[in-house]
Protein backbone atom coordinates (compact mmCIF):
# COMPACT_ATOMS: atom_id res chain seq x y z
CA UNK A 1 0.00 0.00 0.00
CA UNK A 2 3.01 1.96 0.48
CA UNK A 3 2.44 3.71 -2.89
CA UNK A 4 -0.85 5.72 -1.94
CA UNK A 5 1.39 7.83 0.49
CA UNK A 6 3.13 9.54 -2.70
CA UNK A 7 -0.04 9.51 -4.55
CA UNK A 8 0.52 6.57 -7.04
CA UNK A 9 -2.07 3.18 -7.46
CA UNK A 10 -1.85 0.46 -5.00
CA UNK A 11 -3.22 -3.12 -5.38
CA UNK A 12 -6.86 -3.70 -4.42
CA UNK A 13 -6.38 -5.81 -1.52
CA UNK A 14 -9.13 -8.39 -0.43
CA UNK A 15 -9.15 -9.40 3.29
CA UNK A 16 -11.00 -13.16 4.03
CA UNK A 17 -11.38 -15.00 6.85
CA UNK A 18 -13.96 -16.23 9.72
CA UNK A 19 -15.35 -14.13 12.21
CA UNK A 20 -13.50 -12.61 14.93
CA UNK A 21 -10.15 -13.03 13.03
CA UNK A 22 -8.96 -9.41 13.28
CA UNK A 23 -10.01 -8.33 9.60
CA UNK A 24 -11.71 -5.02 11.02
CA UNK A 25 -9.07 -4.34 13.49
CA UNK A 26 -6.14 -4.62 11.50
CA UNK A 27 -7.75 -3.05 8.38
CA UNK A 28 -8.81 0.25 10.48
CA UNK A 29 -5.08 0.16 12.59
CA UNK A 30 -3.15 -0.16 9.60
CA UNK A 31 -5.49 3.17 7.63
CA UNK A 32 -5.30 5.02 11.14
CA UNK A 33 -1.72 5.13 11.55
CA UNK A 34 0.10 4.97 7.85
CA UNK A 35 -2.69 6.26 5.92
CA UNK A 36 -4.97 8.45 7.49
CA UNK A 37 -5.70 11.71 5.30
CA UNK A 38 -5.93 9.83 2.21
CA UNK A 39 -8.45 6.91 3.49
CA UNK A 40 -12.32 6.50 3.92
CA UNK A 41 -13.43 3.15 5.66
CA UNK A 42 -17.18 2.19 4.72
CA UNK A 43 -19.01 -0.65 6.77
CA UNK A 44 -21.44 -2.25 3.86
CA UNK A 45 -24.01 -3.31 6.63
CA UNK A 46 -24.64 -0.17 7.19
CA UNK A 47 -24.69 1.73 4.38
CA UNK A 48 -25.84 -0.49 1.39
CA UNK A 49 -26.48 1.14 -1.86
CA UNK A 50 -24.42 2.39 -4.29
CA UNK A 51 -25.29 5.72 -3.11
CA UNK A 52 -25.09 5.53 0.30
CA UNK A 53 -21.43 4.57 -0.21
CA UNK A 54 -20.44 7.77 -2.47
CA UNK A 55 -22.06 9.75 -0.36
CA UNK A 56 -19.89 8.30 2.39
CA UNK A 57 -16.52 7.85 0.46
CA UNK A 58 -16.96 12.21 -0.67
CA UNK A 59 -18.09 13.16 3.15
CA UNK A 60 -15.19 11.00 4.63
CA UNK A 61 -12.87 12.38 2.23
CA UNK A 62 -14.06 15.91 3.20
CA UNK A 63 -15.48 16.33 -0.15
CA UNK A 64 -18.75 18.49 0.84
CA UNK A 65 -22.28 16.82 -1.13
CA UNK A 66 -25.29 16.96 0.81
CA UNK A 67 -26.81 13.53 -0.47
CA UNK A 68 -29.30 14.56 -2.62
CA UNK A 69 -27.20 14.40 -6.05
CA UNK A 70 -28.03 11.67 -8.22
CA UNK A 71 -25.53 8.63 -7.99
CA UNK A 72 -24.14 9.27 -11.64
CA UNK A 73 -22.85 13.01 -10.35
CA UNK A 74 -21.79 11.18 -7.29
CA UNK A 75 -19.62 9.12 -9.37
CA UNK A 76 -18.27 11.73 -11.15
CA UNK A 77 -16.89 13.97 -8.22
CA UNK A 78 -15.38 10.41 -6.96
CA UNK A 79 -13.59 10.25 -10.35
CA UNK A 80 -11.98 14.05 -10.80
CA UNK A 81 -11.10 13.65 -7.40
CA UNK A 82 -8.67 10.93 -8.28
CA UNK A 83 -6.72 13.36 -10.72
CA UNK A 84 -5.44 15.35 -7.57
CA UNK A 85 -5.44 13.02 -4.68
CA UNK A 86 -5.46 9.11 -4.84
CA UNK A 87 -7.32 7.84 -2.05
CA UNK A 88 -7.59 4.30 -0.52
CA UNK A 89 -11.48 3.00 0.32
CA UNK A 90 -11.83 0.88 2.51
CA UNK A 91 -15.51 -1.63 1.95
CA UNK A 92 -16.13 -3.64 5.62
CA UNK A 93 -18.79 -6.33 5.22
CA UNK A 94 -18.16 -6.00 1.21
CA UNK A 95 -20.26 -9.08 0.61
CA UNK A 96 -23.76 -6.70 2.00
CA UNK A 97 -23.77 -4.36 -1.09
CA UNK A 98 -26.83 -4.40 -2.74
CA UNK A 99 -25.21 -4.30 -6.20
CA UNK A 100 -22.00 -5.31 -6.42
CA UNK A 101 -21.39 -2.59 -10.24
CA UNK A 102 -20.68 -0.05 -7.32
CA UNK A 103 -16.83 -2.31 -7.48
CA UNK A 104 -16.39 -2.06 -11.10
CA UNK A 105 -17.19 1.70 -10.74
CA UNK A 106 -14.56 2.16 -7.88
CA UNK A 107 -12.23 0.19 -9.70
CA UNK A 108 -12.46 2.09 -12.69
CA UNK A 109 -11.91 5.19 -10.51
CA UNK A 110 -8.58 4.66 -9.75
CA UNK A 111 -8.68 4.70 -6.26
CA UNK A 112 -7.29 2.12 -4.20
CA UNK A 113 -9.43 -0.80 -2.55
CA UNK A 114 -9.60 -2.42 0.13
CA UNK A 115 -12.62 -5.32 0.78
CA UNK A 116 -13.29 -7.29 3.76
CA UNK A 117 -15.64 -10.09 3.81
CA UNK A 118 -16.11 -13.62 5.97
CA UNK A 119 -17.38 -14.77 2.47
CA UNK A 120 -14.37 -15.73 0.19
CA UNK A 121 -17.25 -17.48 -2.24
CA UNK A 122 -18.60 -13.66 -2.44
CA UNK A 123 -15.73 -13.05 -5.64
CA UNK A 124 -17.08 -16.11 -7.52
CA UNK A 125 -20.54 -14.75 -7.25
CA UNK A 126 -19.07 -11.53 -9.15
CA UNK A 127 -18.94 -11.08 -13.01
CA UNK A 128 -15.96 -11.59 -14.73
CA UNK A 129 -15.90 -7.65 -15.85
CA UNK A 130 -16.06 -6.85 -12.24
CA UNK A 131 -13.58 -9.61 -11.10
CA UNK A 132 -10.86 -8.28 -13.56
CA UNK A 133 -11.70 -4.97 -12.96
CA UNK A 134 -10.32 -5.09 -9.40
CA UNK A 135 -7.25 -7.69 -9.73
CA UNK A 136 -7.28 -8.33 -6.09
CA UNK A 137 -4.68 -9.25 -4.52
CA UNK A 138 -6.25 -11.65 -1.30
CA UNK A 139 -5.29 -12.25 2.03
CA UNK A 140 -6.62 -14.69 4.31
CA UNK A 141 -7.00 -14.33 7.73
CA UNK A 142 -6.91 -17.76 9.39
CA UNK A 143 -9.07 -18.54 12.51
CA UNK A 144 -6.37 -18.31 15.12
CA UNK A 145 -4.85 -20.98 17.47
CA UNK A 146 -5.66 -21.41 20.67
CA UNK A 147 -2.00 -20.04 21.76
CA UNK A 148 -2.64 -16.68 20.16
CA UNK A 149 -6.21 -16.62 21.21
CA UNK A 150 -4.57 -16.84 24.77
CA UNK A 151 -2.65 -14.03 24.17
CA UNK A 152 -5.07 -11.76 22.99
CA UNK A 153 -6.90 -12.41 25.86
CA UNK A 154 -4.43 -12.29 28.67
CA UNK A 155 -3.73 -9.03 27.36
CA UNK A 156 -6.91 -7.29 27.55
CA UNK A 157 -7.25 -9.10 30.78
CA UNK A 158 -4.42 -6.82 32.29
CA UNK A 159 -6.21 -3.79 30.87
CA UNK A 160 -9.86 -4.66 32.26
CA UNK A 161 -9.68 -7.05 35.14
CA UNK A 162 -7.84 -6.50 38.79
CA UNK A 163 -4.88 -8.34 39.17
CA UNK A 164 -5.91 -11.52 40.51
CA UNK A 165 -9.61 -11.85 39.44
CA UNK A 166 -9.18 -14.41 36.77
CA UNK A 167 -6.95 -17.02 36.76
CA UNK A 168 -4.82 -17.90 33.81
CA UNK A 169 -5.90 -21.30 33.45
CA UNK A 170 -9.77 -19.61 32.96
CA UNK A 171 -8.25 -17.62 30.18
CA UNK A 172 -6.95 -20.96 28.67
CA UNK A 173 -10.20 -22.36 28.86
CA UNK A 174 -11.85 -19.17 26.90
CA UNK A 175 -9.50 -19.68 24.27
CA UNK A 176 -10.33 -23.20 23.62
CA UNK A 177 -14.10 -22.74 23.69
CA UNK A 178 -13.56 -19.30 21.26
CA UNK A 179 -12.49 -21.92 18.54
CA UNK A 180 -10.30 -19.49 16.86
CA UNK A 181 -12.73 -15.97 17.18
CA UNK A 182 -11.14 -13.51 19.24
CA UNK A 183 -14.80 -11.42 19.35
CA UNK A 184 -16.06 -14.72 21.13
CA UNK A 185 -13.16 -15.37 23.07
CA UNK A 186 -13.35 -11.87 24.68
CA UNK A 187 -17.20 -11.92 24.71
CA UNK A 188 -16.58 -14.77 27.52
CA UNK A 189 -14.31 -13.38 29.40
CA UNK A 190 -16.69 -9.61 29.71
CA UNK A 191 -19.55 -11.43 30.57
CA UNK A 192 -17.95 -14.11 33.14
CA UNK A 193 -16.57 -11.14 34.97
CA UNK A 194 -19.72 -8.99 34.67
CA UNK A 195 -21.85 -12.01 36.73
CA UNK A 196 -18.81 -12.05 39.36
CA UNK A 197 -19.57 -8.90 39.51
CA UNK A 198 -23.11 -8.67 40.38
CA UNK A 199 -22.73 -11.70 42.00
CA UNK A 200 -20.16 -9.57 44.79
CA UNK A 201 -17.63 -12.31 43.96
CA UNK A 202 -13.82 -11.11 43.80
CA UNK A 203 -12.74 -13.50 41.30
CA UNK A 204 -14.35 -15.26 38.25
CA UNK A 205 -14.81 -18.75 39.01
CA UNK A 206 -15.91 -22.11 36.98
CA UNK A 207 -19.81 -21.43 37.48
CA UNK A 208 -19.63 -18.21 35.03
CA UNK A 209 -17.10 -19.16 33.01
CA UNK A 210 -19.40 -22.17 32.10
CA UNK A 211 -22.57 -20.26 32.06
CA UNK A 212 -20.90 -17.69 29.69
CA UNK A 213 -19.52 -20.62 27.51
CA UNK A 214 -22.61 -21.89 26.91
CA UNK A 215 -24.81 -18.79 26.22
CA UNK A 216 -22.50 -17.29 23.97
CA UNK A 217 -22.08 -20.19 21.93
CA UNK A 218 -25.89 -20.13 21.60
CA UNK A 219 -26.27 -16.26 21.13
CA UNK A 220 -23.15 -17.44 18.29
CA UNK A 221 -25.92 -19.56 16.53
CA UNK A 222 -28.37 -17.04 16.43
CA UNK A 223 -26.91 -13.97 15.50
CA UNK A 224 -27.76 -13.99 11.90
CA UNK A 225 -31.78 -14.11 12.47
CA UNK A 226 -31.48 -11.00 13.67
CA UNK A 227 -30.34 -9.74 10.53
CA UNK A 228 -33.50 -11.25 8.84
CA UNK A 229 -36.67 -9.28 7.88
CA UNK A 230 -39.88 -10.36 8.65
CA UNK A 231 -40.31 -12.13 4.92
CA UNK A 232 -36.72 -13.50 5.10
CA UNK A 233 -37.72 -15.11 8.75
CA UNK A 234 -40.83 -16.67 6.99
CA UNK A 235 -39.28 -18.70 4.19
CA UNK A 236 -36.54 -20.04 6.66
CA UNK A 237 -39.47 -21.08 8.76
CA UNK A 238 -41.14 -22.83 5.86
CA UNK A 239 -37.47 -24.41 5.27
CA UNK A 240 -36.53 -25.16 8.70
CA UNK A 241 -40.23 -27.23 8.21
CA UNK A 242 -39.79 -28.64 5.19
CA UNK A 243 -35.97 -28.73 4.90
CA UNK A 244 -35.49 -28.90 0.99
CA UNK A 245 -37.60 -27.64 -1.90
CA UNK A 246 -37.15 -26.36 -5.11
CA UNK A 247 -37.01 -22.39 -5.16
CA UNK A 248 -40.64 -21.95 -7.08
CA UNK A 249 -42.55 -24.21 -4.49
CA UNK A 250 -41.03 -22.47 -1.75
CA UNK A 251 -42.02 -19.01 -3.32
CA UNK A 252 -45.38 -20.44 -3.43
CA UNK A 253 -45.59 -21.40 0.32
CA UNK A 254 -44.20 -18.52 1.07
CA UNK A 255 -46.70 -16.72 -0.88
CA UNK A 256 -49.62 -18.10 0.98
CA UNK A 257 -47.76 -17.37 4.57
CA UNK A 258 -47.93 -13.18 4.33
CA UNK A 259 -50.19 -11.48 3.77
CA UNK A 260 -48.30 -8.72 1.97
CA UNK A 261 -45.70 -11.01 -0.21
CA UNK A 262 -42.78 -9.42 -1.81
CA UNK A 263 -42.44 -10.20 -5.59
CA UNK A 264 -40.75 -12.78 -6.90
CA UNK A 265 -37.41 -10.41 -7.99
CA UNK A 266 -37.13 -9.59 -3.92
CA UNK A 267 -37.87 -12.93 -3.00
CA UNK A 268 -34.85 -13.96 -4.72
CA UNK A 269 -32.40 -11.04 -3.26
CA UNK A 270 -33.54 -12.67 0.18
CA UNK A 271 -32.67 -16.15 -0.96
CA UNK A 272 -29.45 -14.54 -2.05
CA UNK A 273 -29.14 -12.88 0.90
CA UNK A 274 -29.23 -16.29 2.90
CA UNK A 275 -27.21 -17.55 1.15
CA UNK A 276 -24.59 -15.35 1.55
CA UNK A 277 -25.34 -15.57 5.97
CA UNK A 278 -24.95 -19.39 5.26
CA UNK A 279 -28.50 -20.38 6.13
CA UNK A 280 -29.46 -22.46 3.50
CA UNK A 281 -27.24 -24.04 0.71
CA UNK A 282 -28.47 -23.16 -3.10
CA UNK A 283 -28.21 -26.01 -5.35
CA UNK A 284 -28.70 -25.81 -9.75
CA UNK A 285 -30.14 -22.49 -11.63
CA UNK A 286 -32.87 -20.91 -12.62
CA UNK A 287 -36.01 -22.70 -12.35
CA UNK A 288 -34.05 -26.18 -11.30
CA UNK A 289 -33.16 -24.25 -8.58
CA UNK A 290 -33.62 -25.84 -4.92
CA UNK A 291 -32.91 -24.94 -1.39
CA UNK A 292 -31.49 -26.67 1.58
CA UNK A 293 -31.77 -25.25 5.54
CA UNK A 294 -28.34 -25.53 6.36
CA UNK A 295 -28.52 -26.67 10.39
N1 LIG B 1 -4.67 -9.56 16.94
C1 LIG B 1 -5.55 -9.06 17.81
N2 LIG B 1 -5.13 -8.45 18.93
C2 LIG B 1 -6.03 -7.94 19.81
N3 LIG B 1 -7.35 -7.96 19.66
C3 LIG B 1 -7.82 -8.56 18.55
C4 LIG B 1 -6.95 -9.12 17.57
N4 LIG B 1 -7.69 -9.65 16.58
C5 LIG B 1 -8.97 -9.43 16.92
N5 LIG B 1 -9.06 -8.76 18.10
C6 LIG B 1 -10.28 -8.34 18.77
O1 LIG B 1 -11.31 -9.28 18.48
C7 LIG B 1 -12.53 -8.64 18.12
C8 LIG B 1 -12.94 -9.04 16.74
O2 LIG B 1 -12.00 -8.59 15.79
P1 LIG B 1 -12.45 -7.97 14.39
O3 LIG B 1 -13.66 -7.14 14.58
O4 LIG B 1 -11.28 -7.33 13.76
O5 LIG B 1 -12.81 -9.31 13.61
P2 LIG B 1 -13.28 -9.48 12.10
O6 LIG B 1 -12.33 -10.44 11.45
O7 LIG B 1 -13.47 -8.16 11.45
O8 LIG B 1 -14.67 -10.22 12.33
P3 LIG B 1 -16.04 -10.12 11.43
O9 LIG B 1 -15.75 -10.88 10.17
O10 LIG B 1 -17.07 -10.79 12.29
O11 LIG B 1 -16.31 -8.68 11.19
C9 LIG B 1 -12.28 -7.15 18.31
O12 LIG B 1 -12.73 -6.77 19.58
C10 LIG B 1 -10.77 -7.00 18.23
O13 LIG B 1 -10.35 -5.94 19.01
MG1 LIG C 1 -15.19 -7.13 10.80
Amino acid sequence: MKPALKNRSIENIFLMGTSGTGKTTIARWILENYFKEISTYVNCWKYRTTHEVLKEILLESQIPVHGKEPTGELTKILEKTVKNRKIIVCLDEVDRLDEFDLLYLLARSGHGLILISTRCHVLASLTTRIRSSLALTEIEFPPYKTDELYDIIRDRVEFAFRPGSLKNEFIKIASLAAQGDARTGLEIIRKAGKKAEIRYLNEVTMRELEETINEVNKLKRVYPFDKLNEHQKAIYDILEKKRKLSSGLLYNEYCTTMKRPVVDRAYRNYMRRMVNLGLIKAEGKGRWKTYEIVM
